[in-house]
């Protein structure tokens, strides 16, 4: 009764709160204020979530969906066909290799020289580049090996902090599947990544040797190589990232993996990472606390980690040098840094592979790098 008579009531029962508060004495308040506005200024940013990322959105959700669904229908049909069929094609492997990146690819020189320095490596490569369409101004095409037609068309905003690089990643990941049947390793590079030998050498390396056909792979294990990591200081914080116990069921805590950002991948690793709907679910969840939240580091070297351990190396063969890194940015090598050691130094590991890739590399170091590439670099 009361409650419909006071709603029934004019508009002006809205401003029913204080409409006539009780003189307050000016000056204790003041100083309250006073005393209260450094501490509110201290501890807004501690309260107070930073505003949340935009999240990916509905149709570009249906769009990815899509893409990742015609890629494994894809290959469920070739997997079925009899051997005979697939043998008949007697082609090379092919290494994938997919360019993720927010701005120009400042090392193209570079690469279209690792690319095309020895002309019968030219069926043996596949590229596709992510560039972020929102970059204003708009990401230069360089040309060469990097044409028009290598851009994805289905590329989309790339934010740090957000499961965008995921899902970045997976585009590249699932049209690199459908566009080519001989593409059996998918490695993923971005623009401020180098290479430290030549492609040939990362080509025996991956497959061991040169003498494979297609036909012939499906028979041998290959592994991916991809950094699984369970005993990082911060692994507590990044599985805590959405809130405390977001990730269950589908992850417990201790199947949540840390590993690197850029890895390489075998197809069926590949297939097995774009078939995934479960976790995804739940790494595509905006975090609440920002400085935890790197998703890309995690969603690889988890799922893989949980679907088959055995199938992968457990290191990454892209060097980052995290020593003193600051807010999450690795050591980024800049002109003076760059000589035949440095190359020399990088690519060495403490796993049964050196390093065949290096980051990060500031845009100015191109000059020094493309001087050293053919008797440094390249050289292997
Ligand atoms: C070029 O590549 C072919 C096949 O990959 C290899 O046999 C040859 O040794 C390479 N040549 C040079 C100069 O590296
Ligand atoms: C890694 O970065 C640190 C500085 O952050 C530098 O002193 C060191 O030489 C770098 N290591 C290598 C192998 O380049
Ligand atoms: C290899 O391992 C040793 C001992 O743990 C360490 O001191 C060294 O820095 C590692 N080297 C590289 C290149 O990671």
């Amino acid at each position: 009764m009361m409650i419909s008579s006071s709603s029934s009531s004019s508009s002006s029962s809205c401003s029913y709160s204080y409409s006539s508060p009780p003189p307050s004495p000016l000056i204790p308040a003041t100083i309250l204020l006073l005393l209260c506005l450094p501490a509110l200024f201290y501890l807004a940013p501690h309260i107070l979530p930073p505003p949340p990322p935009p999240p990916i959105s509905f149709p570009d959700e249906l769009q990815d969906l899509s893409l990742f669904r015609r890629a494994t229908t894809l290959e469920s049909h070739q997997t079925n066909k009899p051997k005979s069929r697939l043998g008949s094609t007697n082609s090379k492997p092919k290494i994938a290799f997919m360019f993720l990146t927010n701005t120009d690819l400042h090392f193209s020189p570079l690469w279209e020289r690792f690319f095309t320095a020895n002309k019968s490596n030219r069926h043996l490569y596949t590229l596709y580049v992510h560039a972020d369409p929102t970059v204003n101004p708009k990401i230069k095409i360089p040309g060469g090996v990097f044409s028009e037609d290598r851009f994805i068309t289905t590329a989309k905003q790339t934010r740090r902090g957000t499961a965008t690089l995921i899902a970045a990643a997976r585009r590249l990941i699932a049209t690199a599947l459908l566009d080519n049947p001989n593409n059996q390793f998918f490695t993923l590079v971005s623009q401020y990544c180098i290479p430290l030998y030549s492609f040939s050498y990362f080509y025996e390396t991956l497959f061991q040797t040169k003498t494979h056909q297609v036909a012939e792979l499906r028979d041998l294990k290959y592994k991916s190589f991809v950094q699984i990591v369970s005993d990082d200081p911060y692994i507590w914080d990044r599985y805590n990232a959405r809130g405390k116990n977001v990730m269950l069921p589908e992850v417990r805590f201790d199947q949540f993996r840390m590993g690197s950002q850029f890895f390489t991948l075998t197809r069926k690793h590949s297939v097995l990472v774009v078939s995934d709907r479960r976790l995804w679910k739940k790494f595509r969840l905006d975090c609440i606390k920002a400085s935890s939240c790197y998703p890309e580091e995690h969603y690889f070297p988890t799922l893989l980690s949980m679907e088959d351990p055995n199938g992968c190396s457990g290191y990454t063969l892209t060097h980052v040098n995290w020593t003193d890194s600051v807010d999450g940015h690795p050591h980024t090598y800049y002109r003076p840094e760059v000589s035949k050691e440095l190359i020399y130094e990088l690519r060495r590991s403490n796993f049964s592979n050196g390093y065949m890739f290096a980051r990060k590399f500031d845009p100015g170091c191109l000059e020094p790098l493309m001087n050293m590439a053919d008797e440094v670099i390249f050289r292997d």
